[in-house]
């Protein structure tokens, strides 16, 4: 395909065009949890990063974050509702048993033409949802997907266990993904699970979560290192030649730790943690939201997004950023 200022275009990859996020008003601080836990804000500062998180009040709900965020992401287009063929939730907390999350997202937007589905893969459904749109759009069957992740994680948190009460907050992101020309073929997913680490982190129906927090820890410095490795090796890029890591937010040392076994500039590696907490499935597109936002991403940057989580599962996805009038 050649464009019109003459480039010629071999290839048609998914690349983000257009990212939106929403949260809970209510903010709580560490300080204000010192009053509810045995903790302190400083040992909270230190060992994750966190010095506060938005939680959901009783009227806010996983759907509606999703679909604020969605319609965000949407304004932030060129495109209208209409014009979305694919809608994927990712989530573990939904409203509701039966209706998808998605499918509420699709009646509030007015996007009839879209099909709609959720998808659980923990905190790494967010990557697996955007592996699966760009598939799609890969294949030719889909030309713009909205993938949103969406999360009240705070109703399955025993806020007395200090240990995960101080990790987690709620809110929803969201990106669209676009079928756009390129002269390289840029576009690298790969998607991993380990069934066999899921009492690391779980919660039972109708319980709260447990989680084996040192343990998880380590695998996620371990899987995401391995992933970002993995991703030098198959794709042609160097790491050098992203310009921004998007890791799942779930604890700054973890982040850290990679960026120190992979020799990377901690700049690239994008954090929020600080005012978010883990947000789970919606911490890396409420990321790429607030990247955007800071002008951090510009016209063809590369960016690489790695998530991991209960499962145990992982999963990445290399996208370049192309907002409207540049793809
Ligand atoms: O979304 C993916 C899922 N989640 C994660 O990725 C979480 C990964 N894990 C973590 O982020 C960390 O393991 C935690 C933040 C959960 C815990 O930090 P840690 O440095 O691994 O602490 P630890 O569990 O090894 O505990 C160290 C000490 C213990 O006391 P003793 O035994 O040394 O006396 C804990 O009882 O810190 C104590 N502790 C706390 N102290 C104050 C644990 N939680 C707290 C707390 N405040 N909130």
């Amino acid at each position: 395909m050649r464009t019109l200022t003459g480039s010629f275009h071999a290839y048609i990859v998914p690349a983000i065009t257009s990212v939106g996020s929403a949260v809970p008003a209510r903010t709580v601080t560490n300080k204000d949890l010192e009053a509810a836990l045995a903790t302190t804000d400083d040992w909270i500062r230190q060992r994750t990063g966190i010095e506060r998180r938005h939680l959901a009040s009783t009227e806010d709900k996983t759907g509606a974050l999703a679909a604020n965020a969605a319609q965000a992401a949407l304004n932030a287009s060129r495109l209208t509702a209409e014009e979305l063929d694919a809608i994927i939730v990712a989530t573990s907390t939904p409203d509701d048993a039966i209706v998808p999350t998605a499918c509420q997202v699709q009646a509030a937007l007015g996007a009839s033409r879209a099909f709609a589905f959720d998808l659980a893969a923990a905190c790494s459904g967010f990557v697996y949802a955007c592996a699966m749109a760009g598939q799609w759009i890969k294949s030719g069957q889909v030309q713009h997907a909205l993938v949103i992740g969406s999360e009240t994680f705070s109703r399955l948190v025993n806020w007395s266990d200090r240990q995960t009460a101080i990790l987690f907050g709620d809110g929803a992101g969201a990106v669209v993904l676009s079928a756009v020309p390129s002269s390289r073929d840029d576009w690298y997913c790969h998607l991993g699970a380990d069934g066999s680490g899921k009492d690391l982190l779980f919660a039972p129906r109708g319980s709260y979560l447990q989680m084996k927090g040192r343990e998880v820890f380590k695998f996620g410095v371990r899987v995401v290192t391995e992933e970002l490795e993995r991703l030098a090796a198959q794709s042609g890029l160097r790491l050098e030649e992203i310009d921004l890591f998007v890791l799942h937010q779930a604890n700054q040392r973890i982040i850290e730790a990679v960026a120190q076994r992979l020799n990377l500039p901690p700049e690239r590696l994008f954090s929020n943690i600080a005012h978010y907490g883990n947000t789970s499935a919606a911490s890396i597109p409420i990321a790429l939201a607030e990247a955007a936002q800071k002008g951090l991403l510009s016209p063809g940057s590369r960016v690489a997004l790695v998530g991991f989580g209960a499962g145990l599962t992982w999963a990445t996805c290399l996208l370049t950023y192309r907002p409207p009038g540049t793809e």
